[in-house]
């Protein structure tokens, strides 16, 4: 997981926490003005809570009478401060600091576990990060139909739709088994066969339970580190390298569509490389055949591809030209 992002959601909740107890203190102070015995009220509650502190420590062995003794000044002290500030018109918690989220305190944990509230935080700001937030909205399991795929034989293969269920079953397993196994899933075949959807509905899945994602094409995936690196400060470079090896899945679609040169060549091994010896897994999605991989990409590559990833073979026809026939 990211430190930078653990740090800024902490940093976060800090300021809430202080927001909070600012704003409890300002209401008091107003309050005690409105209601000076309520002033009162509250130092005779810290001077009880002293004694019971010290009764404790000073007469252990008839500490308990003292201690009930003390414990029911207290309770009196709260209901004759409950009692005051609602005949005046105040919830009985009007002067406790409100936090965002009543179960961690604005805290961030809780029994040293992170909270609910922190790990939405985490989805999140992965959601952002993936690049995919807005597509995901109709690219995800609940729409995927089907009924594109023809379920009469292809050739000598199996029909489209059954080795489509086939894909679907690989990669719902990829999904529930994501913190266990290190393989990779190469979605490879034609155009328009629903290979970006997929690794679409995957990233959702994914993104849904915690885990950050990251979406690029090659394009872009060797764009963005071209101009980073020409960037006079390197940070912006290693920043965003650290993003790309970080995350838990990293999906580079469109494999082969880069301009292929000395540089896109090194930064893919590198990135391919250094995931694979974390055990971070990828999509990866190409139009290509395994054939033309081989040819295009040097051994220490493709012998990393083929070792470490599923090969899912994309077949059937175009939904982008059977979804314009039907319309
Ligand atoms: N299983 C599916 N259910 C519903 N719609 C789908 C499904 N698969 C693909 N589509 C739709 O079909 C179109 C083509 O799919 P997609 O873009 O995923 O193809 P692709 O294999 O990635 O093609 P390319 O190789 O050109 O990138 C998209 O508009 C997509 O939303
Ligand atoms: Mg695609
Ligand atoms: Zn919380």
């Amino acid at each position: 997981m990211n430190e930078n992002i653990i740090h800024e959601i902490l940093k976060e909740y800090e300021m809430k926490r202080d927001r909070a107890l600012k704003d409890a203190l300002n209401r008091k102070n107003k309050l005690y003005k409105e209601i000076p015995e309520l002033e009162k009220i509250d130092e005779e509650i810290k001077k009880v809570g002293i004694e019971i502190t010290q009764s404790i420590f000073k007469e252990p062995e008839n500490g308990r009478e003292l201690l009930n003794l003390l414990k029911e000044r207290l309770n009196n002290l709260k209901k004759k401060k409950a009692y005051l500030l609602e005949s005046n018109g105040y919830p009985e918690d009007y002067l406790e600091p409100k936090y965002e989220c009543n179960i961690c305190k604005d805290t961030g944990y809780v029994n040293r576990k992170r909270c609910k509230c922190f790990d939405q935080k985490l989805i999140n700001i992965y959601y952002k990060q993936s690049s995919i937030a807005e597509i995901l909205k109709k690219e995800n399991f609940s729409n995927f139909n089907f009924e594109y795929y023809s379920d009469k034989p292809y050739g000598d293969k199996p029909s489209p739709r059954s080795n489509m269920k086939n894909i679907v079953e690989f990669s719902l397993n990829f999904i529930k088994n994501f913190d266990t196994t290190a393989e990779s899933l190469f979605f490879y075949g034609d155009s328009g066969l629903g290979k970006t959807f997929l690794a679409n509905c995957i990233a959702k899945e994914l993104l849904d339970r915690g885990k950050s994602v990251i979406y690029r094409t090659a394009p872009d995936l060797i764009e963005g580190l071209r101009i980073n690196k020409l960037n006079a400060d390197s940070s912006s470079y290693n920043e965003y390298l650290e993003l790309l090896k970080e995350c838990d899945l990293l999906i580079i679609d469109d494999l082969g569509t880069e301009s292929i040169t000395a540089f896109s060549l090194q930064e893919f091994f590198n990135i391919l490389n250094t995931r694979l010896l974390l055990g971070k897994k990828f999509i990866i999605s190409t139009n290509l055949l395994l054939s033309e991989i081989m040819a295009i990409y040097p051994e220490r590559i493709y012998s990393r591809i083929f070792g470490h990833f599923k090969l899912l073979n994309f077949y059937g026809e175009d939904i982008r030209l059977k979804r314009k026939m039907i319309i």
